[in-house]
Protein backbone atom coordinates (compact mmCIF):
# COMPACT_ATOMS: atom_id res chain seq x y z
CA UNK A 1 0.00 0.00 0.00
CA UNK A 2 1.33 3.60 -0.90
CA UNK A 3 0.33 7.26 -1.16
CA UNK A 4 0.71 8.36 -4.99
CA UNK A 5 1.89 12.21 -5.65
CA UNK A 6 1.10 13.42 -8.82
CA UNK A 7 3.03 16.87 -9.34
CA UNK A 8 2.93 19.39 -11.93
CA UNK A 9 3.05 16.67 -14.77
CA UNK A 10 2.19 18.09 -18.13
CA UNK A 11 1.89 15.21 -20.95
CA UNK A 12 2.45 16.44 -24.73
CA UNK A 13 1.66 14.33 -27.93
CA UNK A 14 3.48 16.07 -30.25
CA UNK A 15 2.00 19.47 -29.92
CA UNK A 16 -1.07 18.06 -28.12
CA UNK A 17 -1.07 18.84 -24.84
CA UNK A 18 -2.99 16.00 -23.00
CA UNK A 19 -2.49 16.69 -19.35
CA UNK A 20 -2.20 20.11 -18.02
CA UNK A 21 -0.66 20.97 -14.98
CA UNK A 22 -1.87 17.75 -12.69
CA UNK A 23 -1.71 17.76 -9.36
CA UNK A 24 -3.32 15.38 -6.83
CA UNK A 25 -2.42 13.33 -3.88
CA UNK A 26 -4.60 9.76 -3.26
CA UNK A 27 -3.55 8.39 -0.32
CA UNK A 28 -2.70 5.43 1.51
CA UNK A 29 -5.49 3.27 1.14
CA UNK A 30 -7.53 5.26 -0.45
CA UNK A 31 -10.17 4.65 -3.38
CA UNK A 32 -10.11 7.54 -6.18
CA UNK A 33 -11.81 7.30 -8.92
CA UNK A 34 -10.76 9.76 -12.32
CA UNK A 35 -14.10 10.68 -13.82
CA UNK A 36 -14.33 12.74 -16.90
CA UNK A 37 -15.59 12.54 -20.77
CA UNK A 38 -13.80 10.26 -23.39
CA UNK A 39 -10.42 12.57 -24.80
CA UNK A 40 -9.90 14.05 -21.10
CA UNK A 41 -6.93 12.16 -20.39
CA UNK A 42 -8.06 9.82 -17.96
CA UNK A 43 -6.20 7.17 -19.58
CA UNK A 44 -3.07 8.95 -20.32
CA UNK A 45 -2.82 9.77 -16.25
CA UNK A 46 -3.14 6.21 -15.09
CA UNK A 47 -1.01 5.12 -17.27
CA UNK A 48 1.80 7.82 -16.64
CA UNK A 49 1.43 6.56 -12.78
CA UNK A 50 2.20 3.11 -13.64
CA UNK A 51 4.97 3.52 -15.82
CA UNK A 52 3.18 2.62 -19.11
CA UNK A 53 3.78 6.08 -20.27
CA UNK A 54 6.04 8.90 -19.59
CA UNK A 55 5.71 12.31 -18.93
CA UNK A 56 6.68 15.19 -20.43
CA UNK A 57 7.85 17.13 -17.45
CA UNK A 58 6.02 16.99 -13.58
CA UNK A 59 7.10 14.37 -11.21
CA UNK A 60 5.24 11.00 -10.00
CA UNK A 61 6.04 10.04 -6.15
CA UNK A 62 5.08 6.67 -4.56
CA UNK A 63 5.95 6.74 -0.63
CA UNK A 64 7.50 10.10 -1.12
CA UNK A 65 9.99 8.20 -3.81
CA UNK A 66 10.08 10.13 -7.18
CA UNK A 67 9.45 7.22 -9.71
CA UNK A 68 8.75 9.10 -13.02
CA UNK A 69 11.85 7.66 -14.61
CA UNK A 70 11.57 4.31 -13.62
CA UNK A 71 9.65 1.15 -15.94
CA UNK A 72 6.84 -0.06 -15.19
CA UNK A 73 8.26 -3.35 -13.61
CA UNK A 74 10.32 -1.33 -11.44
CA UNK A 75 7.15 0.75 -9.77
CA UNK A 76 4.80 -2.33 -8.08
CA UNK A 77 1.91 -0.76 -9.43
CA UNK A 78 -0.74 -3.43 -10.46
CA UNK A 79 -3.37 -2.34 -13.73
CA UNK A 80 -6.44 -3.68 -14.85
CA UNK A 81 -7.59 -2.88 -18.63
CA UNK A 82 -11.12 -2.26 -20.39
CA UNK A 83 -9.83 -5.37 -22.45
CA UNK A 84 -9.88 -8.49 -20.18
CA UNK A 85 -6.71 -9.29 -22.23
CA UNK A 86 -5.97 -12.75 -20.63
CA UNK A 87 -3.66 -15.37 -22.03
CA UNK A 88 -6.30 -16.95 -23.96
CA UNK A 89 -3.72 -20.52 -24.39
CA UNK A 90 -3.00 -20.54 -20.21
CA UNK A 91 -6.11 -21.71 -17.56
CA UNK A 92 -7.38 -19.32 -15.36
CA UNK A 93 -5.17 -20.46 -12.43
CA UNK A 94 -1.73 -20.03 -14.58
CA UNK A 95 -3.27 -16.90 -16.10
CA UNK A 96 -3.51 -15.42 -11.77
CA UNK A 97 0.40 -17.41 -11.44
CA UNK A 98 1.83 -15.52 -14.00
CA UNK A 99 2.88 -12.47 -12.28
CA UNK A 100 4.18 -14.83 -9.84
CA UNK A 101 6.39 -16.20 -12.16
CA UNK A 102 7.72 -13.26 -13.16
CA UNK A 103 9.29 -12.40 -9.89
CA UNK A 104 10.10 -16.38 -9.73
CA UNK A 105 7.99 -17.32 -6.53
CA UNK A 106 8.43 -20.98 -5.87
CA UNK A 107 5.40 -23.06 -6.64
CA UNK A 108 4.10 -23.40 -3.56
CA UNK A 109 3.76 -20.41 -2.44
CA UNK A 110 2.69 -19.18 -5.81
CA UNK A 111 0.09 -22.12 -5.34
CA UNK A 112 -1.04 -20.69 -2.10
CA UNK A 113 -1.51 -17.19 -3.17
CA UNK A 114 -3.42 -18.02 -6.30
CA UNK A 115 -5.88 -20.11 -4.11
CA UNK A 116 -6.39 -17.38 -2.02
CA UNK A 117 -6.51 -14.60 -4.71
CA UNK A 118 -9.26 -17.29 -6.15
CA UNK A 119 -11.33 -17.73 -3.26
CA UNK A 120 -11.61 -13.23 -2.85
CA UNK A 121 -12.95 -13.13 -5.82
CA UNK A 122 -15.26 -16.16 -6.00
CA UNK A 123 -13.62 -17.74 -9.18
CA UNK A 124 -11.92 -21.21 -7.35
CA UNK A 125 -14.15 -23.17 -9.58
CA UNK A 126 -12.82 -21.93 -12.56
CA UNK A 127 -9.39 -22.43 -11.64
CA UNK A 128 -8.75 -24.83 -14.47
CA UNK A 129 -10.84 -23.69 -17.26
CA UNK A 130 -9.55 -21.72 -20.34
CA UNK A 131 -10.57 -18.07 -20.44
CA UNK A 132 -12.57 -18.81 -23.32
CA UNK A 133 -15.27 -20.95 -21.34
CA UNK A 134 -15.61 -18.01 -18.62
CA UNK A 135 -18.49 -15.40 -18.77
CA UNK A 136 -17.38 -11.53 -19.54
CA UNK A 137 -18.02 -11.21 -15.67
CA UNK A 138 -15.73 -14.14 -14.74
CA UNK A 139 -12.89 -12.56 -17.40
CA UNK A 140 -12.83 -9.69 -15.59
CA UNK A 141 -12.62 -10.91 -12.28
CA UNK A 142 -9.78 -13.34 -13.16
CA UNK A 143 -8.11 -10.52 -14.56
CA UNK A 144 -8.55 -8.13 -11.18
CA UNK A 145 -6.89 -11.50 -10.25
CA UNK A 146 -3.87 -11.56 -11.90
CA UNK A 147 -3.64 -7.59 -10.49
CA UNK A 148 -3.87 -8.36 -7.33
CA UNK A 149 -2.08 -11.51 -6.57
CA UNK A 150 1.06 -9.97 -6.23
CA UNK A 151 -0.34 -7.63 -3.72
CA UNK A 152 1.08 -4.39 -5.45
CA UNK A 153 1.55 -1.10 -3.55
CA UNK A 154 -1.51 0.16 -6.14
CA UNK A 155 -4.00 -0.84 -8.09
CA UNK A 156 -5.37 0.90 -11.16
CA UNK A 157 -8.38 0.18 -12.90
CA UNK A 158 -9.13 1.17 -16.30
CA UNK A 159 -12.56 1.24 -17.08
CA UNK A 160 -12.34 -2.12 -16.13
CA UNK A 161 -15.92 -2.94 -16.41
CA UNK A 162 -16.88 -1.17 -19.90
CA UNK A 163 -17.91 -4.13 -21.93
CA UNK A 164 -19.47 -5.68 -19.58
CA UNK A 165 -23.86 -5.42 -19.60
CA UNK A 166 -25.65 -3.17 -17.42
CA UNK A 167 -26.88 -6.13 -14.47
CA UNK A 168 -23.25 -6.92 -14.78
CA UNK A 169 -21.41 -3.67 -14.08
CA UNK A 170 -23.89 -3.14 -11.48
CA UNK A 171 -23.26 -6.25 -9.81
CA UNK A 172 -19.26 -5.87 -10.20
CA UNK A 173 -19.18 -2.38 -9.20
CA UNK A 174 -20.09 -3.75 -5.77
CA UNK A 175 -18.12 -6.85 -5.43
CA UNK A 176 -14.72 -4.19 -6.45
CA UNK A 177 -15.88 -1.92 -3.58
CA UNK A 178 -15.92 -5.29 -1.00
CA UNK A 179 -12.71 -6.60 -2.77
CA UNK A 180 -11.25 -2.89 -1.84
CA UNK A 181 -12.46 -2.59 1.66
CA UNK A 182 -11.03 -6.48 2.44
CA UNK A 183 -7.97 -5.23 1.14
CA UNK A 184 -7.41 -2.06 1.86
CA UNK A 185 -5.15 -1.05 -0.99
CA UNK A 186 -4.67 2.14 -2.91
CA UNK A 187 -7.03 2.20 -5.77
CA UNK A 188 -7.22 4.51 -9.02
CA UNK A 189 -10.26 4.05 -11.09
CA UNK A 190 -10.93 5.65 -14.07
CA UNK A 191 -14.32 5.56 -15.74
CA UNK A 192 -16.53 7.94 -17.93
CA UNK A 193 -19.82 6.62 -15.81
CA UNK A 194 -20.76 9.21 -12.69
CA UNK A 195 -22.78 6.50 -10.92
CA UNK A 196 -20.16 4.22 -10.60
CA UNK A 197 -17.73 7.22 -9.91
CA UNK A 198 -20.51 8.00 -7.27
CA UNK A 199 -20.78 4.39 -5.78
CA UNK A 200 -17.40 3.51 -5.62
CA UNK A 201 -15.08 6.83 -4.88
CA UNK A 202 -13.85 8.01 -1.91
CA UNK A 203 -12.79 11.10 -3.90
CA UNK A 204 -13.92 11.70 -7.06
CA UNK A 205 -11.39 13.60 -9.44
CA UNK A 206 -12.91 15.21 -12.62
CA UNK A 207 -10.98 15.53 -15.58
CA UNK A 208 -11.96 17.54 -18.52
CA UNK A 209 -9.45 18.51 -21.66
CA UNK A 210 -6.55 17.93 -19.27
CA UNK A 211 -7.23 19.86 -16.90
CA UNK A 212 -7.87 18.88 -13.32
CA UNK A 213 -11.49 20.52 -12.61
CA UNK A 214 -12.16 19.36 -9.10
CA UNK A 215 -11.48 16.91 -6.14
CA UNK A 216 -13.86 16.09 -3.70
CA UNK A 217 -16.27 13.54 -1.91
CA UNK A 218 -18.66 12.15 -3.80
CA UNK A 219 -21.41 14.15 -2.12
CA UNK A 220 -18.89 17.53 -1.68
CA UNK A 221 -18.94 16.83 -5.65
CA UNK A 222 -22.88 16.88 -5.84
CA UNK A 223 -23.34 19.77 -4.06
CA UNK A 224 -21.07 22.19 -4.41
CA UNK A 225 -19.33 21.69 -7.64
CA UNK A 226 -17.25 24.13 -8.72
CA UNK A 227 -18.03 24.68 -12.56
CA UNK A 228 -20.46 24.48 -14.83
CA UNK A 229 -18.43 21.32 -16.06
CA UNK A 230 -18.72 19.50 -12.83
CA UNK A 231 -22.66 20.85 -11.95
CA UNK A 232 -23.96 19.37 -15.59
CA UNK A 233 -21.51 16.43 -15.79
CA UNK A 234 -22.44 14.50 -12.29
CA UNK A 235 -25.96 13.73 -11.60
CA UNK A 236 -28.73 12.36 -13.64
CA UNK A 237 -30.90 13.91 -14.78
CA UNK A 238 -28.78 16.60 -15.73
CA UNK A 239 -28.37 20.03 -13.86
CA UNK A 240 -31.28 22.46 -15.19
CA UNK A 241 -29.03 25.40 -16.45
CA UNK A 242 -30.75 28.86 -17.43
CA UNK A 243 -29.02 32.80 -18.10
CA UNK A 244 -30.84 34.35 -15.15
CA UNK A 245 -31.53 38.32 -14.36
CA UNK A 246 -31.06 39.07 -10.80
CA UNK A 247 -33.13 41.72 -9.67
CA UNK A 248 -33.71 42.18 -5.38
CA UNK A 249 -35.02 39.16 -4.15
CA UNK A 250 -35.74 37.99 -7.46
CA UNK A 251 -34.44 35.66 -10.05
CA UNK A 252 -36.06 35.71 -13.67
CA UNK A 253 -35.17 33.01 -16.12
CA UNK A 254 -34.04 34.53 -19.11
CA UNK A 255 -36.01 37.30 -20.45
CA UNK A 256 -38.58 36.38 -18.41
CA UNK A 257 -41.01 39.01 -16.71
CA UNK A 258 -42.14 36.84 -13.61
CA UNK A 259 -39.53 35.45 -11.14
CA UNK A 260 -38.84 33.31 -8.13
CA UNK A 261 -38.72 34.77 -5.04
CA UNK A 262 -35.30 34.01 -3.22
CA UNK A 263 -34.78 34.53 0.60
CA UNK A 264 -32.60 37.82 1.11
CA UNK A 265 -29.39 36.33 2.01
CA UNK A 266 -28.79 33.81 -0.81
CA UNK A 267 -28.69 36.49 -3.57
CA UNK A 268 -26.79 39.35 -1.91
CA UNK A 269 -23.37 39.74 -3.45
CA UNK A 270 -23.71 37.92 -6.29
CA UNK A 271 -22.62 39.14 -9.16
CA UNK A 272 -21.62 37.76 -13.01
CA UNK A 273 -19.10 39.17 -15.14
CA UNK A 274 -19.96 40.10 -18.54
CA UNK A 275 -21.59 37.12 -19.46
CA UNK A 276 -24.04 37.63 -16.56
CA UNK A 277 -24.96 34.86 -14.61
CA UNK A 278 -26.49 30.80 -14.71
CA UNK A 279 -28.70 29.16 -12.57
CA UNK A 280 -28.15 25.61 -12.55
CA UNK A 281 -30.90 23.58 -10.10
CA UNK A 282 -30.87 19.76 -10.26
CA UNK A 283 -34.09 18.51 -10.94
CA UNK A 284 -34.77 17.26 -7.52
CA UNK A 285 -35.22 20.73 -5.78
CA UNK A 286 -37.67 22.05 -8.45
CA UNK A 287 -40.86 21.61 -6.31
CA UNK A 288 -44.37 21.40 -8.01
CA UNK A 289 -47.62 21.96 -6.62
CA UNK A 290 -51.67 21.77 -8.33
CA UNK A 291 -52.16 24.97 -6.87
CA UNK A 292 -50.95 28.54 -6.88
CA UNK A 293 -48.97 28.89 -3.25
CA UNK A 294 -46.30 31.99 -2.13
CA UNK A 295 -43.21 31.77 -3.79
CA UNK A 296 -44.40 29.51 -6.88
CA UNK A 297 -44.54 30.90 -10.51
CA UNK A 298 -47.06 29.20 -12.97
CA UNK A 299 -45.78 26.55 -15.30
CA UNK A 300 -47.12 24.04 -17.93
CA UNK A 301 -46.23 20.57 -18.66
CA UNK A 302 -44.55 19.94 -22.00
CA UNK A 303 -42.90 16.50 -21.36
CA UNK A 304 -43.12 13.41 -18.88
CA UNK A 305 -40.85 10.64 -18.04
CA UNK A 306 -42.30 7.81 -16.19
CA UNK A 307 -39.46 6.24 -14.67
CA UNK A 308 -40.99 3.64 -12.12
CA UNK A 309 -39.66 4.98 -8.92
CA UNK A 310 -40.52 8.49 -9.93
CA UNK A 311 -41.40 10.19 -12.51
CA UNK A 312 -39.32 13.36 -14.97
CA UNK A 313 -41.77 16.39 -15.76
CA UNK A 314 -40.76 19.18 -17.86
CA UNK A 315 -42.32 22.46 -16.86
CA UNK A 316 -42.34 25.50 -18.81
CA UNK A 317 -41.90 28.74 -17.58
CA UNK A 318 -42.38 31.40 -19.64
CA UNK A 319 -39.61 30.87 -22.54
CA UNK A 320 -37.69 28.05 -20.59
CA UNK A 321 -38.18 24.44 -19.49
CA UNK A 322 -37.48 23.24 -16.06
CA UNK A 323 -36.77 19.28 -15.45
CA UNK A 324 -38.59 18.20 -12.11
CA UNK A 325 -38.48 15.38 -10.37
CA UNK A 326 -41.18 14.45 -8.96
CA UNK A 327 -43.72 11.42 -6.98
CA UNK A 328 -44.64 8.69 -10.18
CA UNK A 329 -48.33 9.73 -11.32
CA UNK A 330 -48.12 13.53 -10.06
CA UNK A 331 -48.90 14.85 -13.44
CA UNK A 332 -50.73 12.89 -15.72
CA UNK A 333 -50.30 14.60 -19.25
CA UNK A 334 -48.80 17.46 -21.53
CA UNK A 335 -50.36 20.80 -21.41
CA UNK A 336 -51.29 20.67 -17.46
CA UNK A 337 -51.18 23.86 -15.56
CA UNK A 338 -49.07 23.88 -12.80
CA UNK A 339 -46.82 25.82 -10.14
CA UNK A 340 -43.37 25.63 -9.80
CA UNK A 341 -40.31 26.80 -7.14
CA UNK A 342 -37.04 26.77 -6.83
CA UNK A 343 -35.58 25.52 -3.70
CA UNK A 344 -33.28 28.58 -2.71
CA UNK A 345 -31.39 26.03 -0.54
CA UNK A 346 -29.73 24.22 -3.79
CA UNK A 347 -29.85 26.86 -6.27
CA UNK A 348 -26.33 27.71 -7.96
CA UNK A 349 -25.23 30.24 -9.53
CA UNK A 350 -22.34 30.17 -11.95
CA UNK A 351 -20.54 32.93 -13.34
CA UNK A 352 -21.50 32.31 -17.76
CA UNK A 353 -18.50 33.38 -19.27
CA UNK A 354 -16.11 31.66 -17.00
CA UNK A 355 -17.98 28.97 -16.00
CA UNK A 356 -16.91 29.11 -12.49
CA UNK A 357 -19.26 28.97 -9.16
CA UNK A 358 -20.15 32.66 -7.74
CA UNK A 359 -20.85 32.61 -3.80
CA UNK A 360 -22.94 34.64 -2.53
CA UNK A 361 -22.91 37.12 0.75
CA UNK A 362 -24.09 33.45 3.01
N1 LIG B 1 -0.34 7.48 -27.83
C1 LIG B 1 -1.01 8.59 -28.19
N2 LIG B 1 -0.58 9.37 -29.20
C2 LIG B 1 -1.22 10.50 -29.54
N3 LIG B 1 -2.33 10.95 -28.92
C3 LIG B 1 -2.82 10.23 -27.90
C4 LIG B 1 -2.19 9.01 -27.47
N4 LIG B 1 -2.88 8.50 -26.43
C5 LIG B 1 -3.91 9.36 -26.22
N5 LIG B 1 -3.87 10.40 -27.09
C6 LIG B 1 -4.80 11.54 -27.11
O1 LIG B 1 -4.80 12.12 -25.83
C7 LIG B 1 -6.09 12.58 -25.46
C8 LIG B 1 -6.49 11.96 -24.14
O2 LIG B 1 -6.65 10.57 -24.33
P1 LIG B 1 -6.95 9.57 -23.14
O3 LIG B 1 -5.95 9.75 -22.07
O4 LIG B 1 -7.08 8.22 -23.75
O5 LIG B 1 -8.37 10.10 -22.62
P2 LIG B 1 -9.53 9.32 -21.85
O6 LIG B 1 -8.97 8.08 -21.26
O7 LIG B 1 -9.99 10.33 -20.85
O8 LIG B 1 -10.58 9.04 -22.89
C9 LIG B 1 -6.99 12.23 -26.63
O9 LIG B 1 -7.12 13.38 -27.44
C10 LIG B 1 -6.25 11.14 -27.34
O10 LIG B 1 -6.56 11.13 -28.71
MG1 LIG C 1 -9.59 6.09 -21.56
Amino acid sequence: MAQIDIRNVQKFFGHLQVLKDLNLTIKDGEFVVMLGQSGGGKTTALRAIAGLETVSSGQILIDGVEVQDRKAADRDIAFVFQSFSLYPHMTVRENIAFPLRAVRMNAADRDKAVTEVASTLQISQHLDRKPSALSGGDMQRVAIGRALVRRPQALLMDEPLGVLDAKLREQMRAEIKRLHIARGSTSVYVTHDQIEAMSLADRIVILHDGVLQQVGAPDEVYLHPTNLFVATFVGSPVMNVNGVRIEGNSVMLNDASRGFTFPDPVLAGLSGGAGGITMGVRPEAVLLRHEPAEGYVQAVTTNIEPLGSHDIVDAQVDGAVLRARTESGFVTGEGQTLWVRIDPAQAHFFDTATGLTLRGAN
